[in-house]
């Protein structure tokens, strides 16, 4: 019995090792895909590169960054992007984040595109100016009990273009929870006149590796890799009265778009609904007031949705939906600005859409 239990074992052991020595020499022949090139936006740029990495990573490694907020795991569908040829058939894990025209339009995944061949790749050409800067941390400062307001000086490069309301990825570098460089997405909270210094408010997501990081280790005076800017989430330029609505960390975007349109005098109607759970989730209370005083257009509607008995609110209470679906009417020549959890902005959506607000007046930032 104990003689055909180690036959077995080592049997099984046997079969493993014949396994791994195949893999490996298959990750070595097969997955050795050789020099490949890589032309954007029909030649505007080539890469010449090795095969075998993902998109994603090697336009990352020639210095094209497209944005990609969980960091290649396929979870944030943002790394999107049109290869019109080379690219193979398309990975199960990019289903899910393909409408069926994006489909027949050749639009794929960039993390999950292994590189094996040549390629035609076509990007928004705002992202041939997305630059890598170093920085340093001149500012850590809690605005909640979970949000941090971090302060990033520009070394090199040490100025940045951007718009109120884009976004940034922080490389989170190697430390106990990970063993690899992340990147993440977080929006500029600052206003774009300030092209030295760039803000973000980064809300502690609980076992999160970068904002573990930037809560639990993060120092002034570190030294912090990020990219940008990116993103499409930023005011247009009309009159249309601007429903502004947030949770949480969703409020840096928003902050960015209003001190921009004070510092350049815009007086356009906009009601901002702040939604947080209790008094301890609010922030930036003052400053709101401040800007109702200084934008005579603008109101601040903050709401709890589960005020504890000692924080004595008076304000607004209840579900975020629910305050902005009270306070509004006719909403068809309006247009809104969304920022937050996913589940908050399409819940939102659908309530703006009852009240007459086309959709195409819609932007938002799922903070996914
Ligand atoms: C365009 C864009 C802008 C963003 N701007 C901001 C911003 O200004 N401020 C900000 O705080 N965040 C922002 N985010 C979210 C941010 O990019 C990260 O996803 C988030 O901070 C978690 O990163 P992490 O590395 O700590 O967690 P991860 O290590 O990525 O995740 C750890 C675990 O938590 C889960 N998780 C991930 N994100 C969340 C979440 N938000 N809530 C609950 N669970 C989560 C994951 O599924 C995973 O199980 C933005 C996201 C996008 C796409
Ligand atoms: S980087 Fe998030 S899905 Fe590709």
């Amino acid at each position: 019995m104990l003689l055909a239990l180690v036959i077995s074992i080592g049997a099984m052991c046997a079969i493993s090792a014949v396994l791994a020595i195949i893999m490996v020499i298959a990750e070595s022949t097969i997955g050795n895909y050789g020099e490949v090139s890589i032309s954007i936006n029909d030649g505007d740029k080539k890469i010449d590169a090795r095969g075998g990495k993902p998109l994603l990573t090697t336009l990352k490694e020639a210095n094209v960054f497209i944005p990609s907020a969980c960091g290649g795991r396929g979870s944030c569908g943002l790394c999107k992007c049109k290869v019109k040829s080379g690219a193979g058939e398309i990975m199960p894990t990019e289903l899910p984040w393909l409408s069926e025209a994006e489909k027949a339009d050749h639009v794929r995944l960039s993390c999950q595109l292994k590189v094996k061949g040549d390629l035609q790749v076509e990007i928004d050409p705002a992202l041939l100016y997305v630059r890598e800067f170093r920085t340093t941390v001149v500012g850590l400062v809690n605005l909640t009990h979970d949000i941090k307001q971090l302060t990033l000086k520009l070394d090199d490069p040490n100025s940045m273009d951007y718009k109120a309301g884009q976004f940034v990825q922080i490389e989170t570098p190697v430390y106990e929870r990970t063993d690899e460089p992340v990147y993440r997405a977080y929006s500029m909270s600052s206003v774009p006149s300030s092209k030295n210094t760039i803000e973000m408010e980064i809300r502690l997501v609980p076992d999160g590796i970068c904002t573990t990081y930037v809560h639990k280790y993060l120092k002034v005076g570190d030294k912090m890799t990020v990219n940008g800017p990116y993103g499409e989430f930023h005011r247009s330029e009309n009159d249309r009265h601007m429903i502004c609505i947030a949770g949480g960390s969703g409020m840096a975007p928003l902050k960015s778009i209003l001190y921009d349109m004070r510092e350049k005098g815009i007086n356009r109607k906009a009601t901002y609904f702040f939604g947080a759970k209790s008094k301890r989730d609010l922030f930036l209370l003052d400053e709101m007031k401040q800007l109702e005083r200084d934008m005579p257009s603008f109101t601040f509607i903050p709401a709890l949705s589960a005020p504890d008995a000692e924080d004595k609110w008076e304000g607004e209470t209840g579900l975020i939906t629910n305050i902005v679906d009270c306070h509004t009417e006719d909403l068809s020549n309006a247009e809104a600005y969304l920022c937050g959890s996913p589940f908050m902005i399409d819940a939102c959506i659908v309530v703006l859409k009852k009240h007459g607000m086309p959709e195409a007046n819609i932007f938002y930032d799922k903070f996914s």
